[in-house]
């Protein structure tokens, strides 16, 4: 496995690869790997012929209080991880080959950009868009993969592909979780002891809302009850937000329930966020 640092060797290498029709399969992602990030790399592994995975952590989708300088970083162990499943490169650029001192340009999806976490995080899928544009202009790969813990991430990529001719196939792998369901997440490492023991909450809350929805309760008293539920928790700083969505086009839904179903929710463990979701089809 290579590890790629400047854009220019990485085009090399693409040029002849491109030139030999290979096809590439591409995981963005921010580093301090976990089974989540391996789960993707191993579909791409098995869906293409080059896997190339991205590790950078994009200032430009963190807020001014938010977690850009004390995100965990490890390349080592990153590295180690990513070639044991079969990544051929990891595109691991500085800031400043990212992006140049007079960076002026940005990509907007709008709507499904403010709200969830938008509407806590102003700015945050700007950046998101923004980096996951440039990447897949200078990889082009064949497919993309993305996690679905992040789903509304996933939807606004989806759209952003769509509205942009972005001729790549974006791909969602599934949520992969510890034994006790708390979704996997490179923030979990900020939890202490008392506290990864009560994240599971989130998971549990989620659980409840499906079950309620499922015995066929109102949107408004399934959220309350969630809600209630999660607040009860001493552990629960706050919650961001709790959901229920239409899944493919993330509207709210305010009476009948449709088809497809995410429930969603972003929570303050102590200092650290969360989000996880449900998907219902029924
Ligand atoms: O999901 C992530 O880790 C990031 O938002 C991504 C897609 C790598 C862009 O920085």
């Amino acid at each position: 496995m290579k590890i790629i640092r400047k854009i220019k060797e990485l085009k090399t290498h693409l040029t002849k690869l491109s030139k030999q029709g290979k096809t590439i399969g591409f995981v963005p992602t921010m580093g301090y790997l976990h089974e989540g990030h391996l789960s993707l790399i191993k579909m791409a592994r098995k869906e293409n012929d080059i896997v190339i995975a991205s590790i950078f952590v994009n200032p430009k989708q963190f807020g001014p209080s938010e977690d850009y300088k004390k995100y965990p970083r490890d390349m080592e162990r990153d590295s180690k991880l990513a070639e044991s499943v079969g990544a051929d490169y990891i595109f691991t650029p500085t800031k400043n080959e990212i992006y140049k001192e007079d960076h002026k340009t940005y990509v907007e999806v709008e709507e499904i950009d403010s709200i969830m976490c938008g509407a806590s995080r102003s700015g945050h899928f700007k950046g998101v868009c923004t980096i996951v544009l440039k990447l897949f202009n200078i990889i082009n790969p064949t497919r993309a993969y993305f996690g679905k813990k992040d789903y509304q991430q996933l939807v606004i990529i989806k759209k952003m592909a769509e509205d942009l001719n972005i001729d790549i196939d974006i791909i969602g792998g599934d949520i992969i979780r510890e034994e006790d369901n708390l979704a996997l997440s490179s923030r979990n490492k900020y939890l202490s002891k008392r506290e990864r023991e009560n994240a599971t909450v989130l998971y549990k809350s989620l659980k409840l809302a499906e079950d309620l929805i499922r015995d066929g309760k109102a949107v408004e008293k399934v959220k309350k009850e969630a809600q209630n539920f999660l607040l009860k928790n001493k552990y629960v700083k706050k919650f961001d937000y709790f959901d229920i969505r239409e899944l493919y086009t993330l509207k709210e839904i305010k009476e009948k329930y449709p088809k497809n179903i995410l429930i969603a929710a972003a929570i303050w463990i102590g200092n650290t966020r969360l989000i996880d979701n449900f998907i219902i089809n029924r």
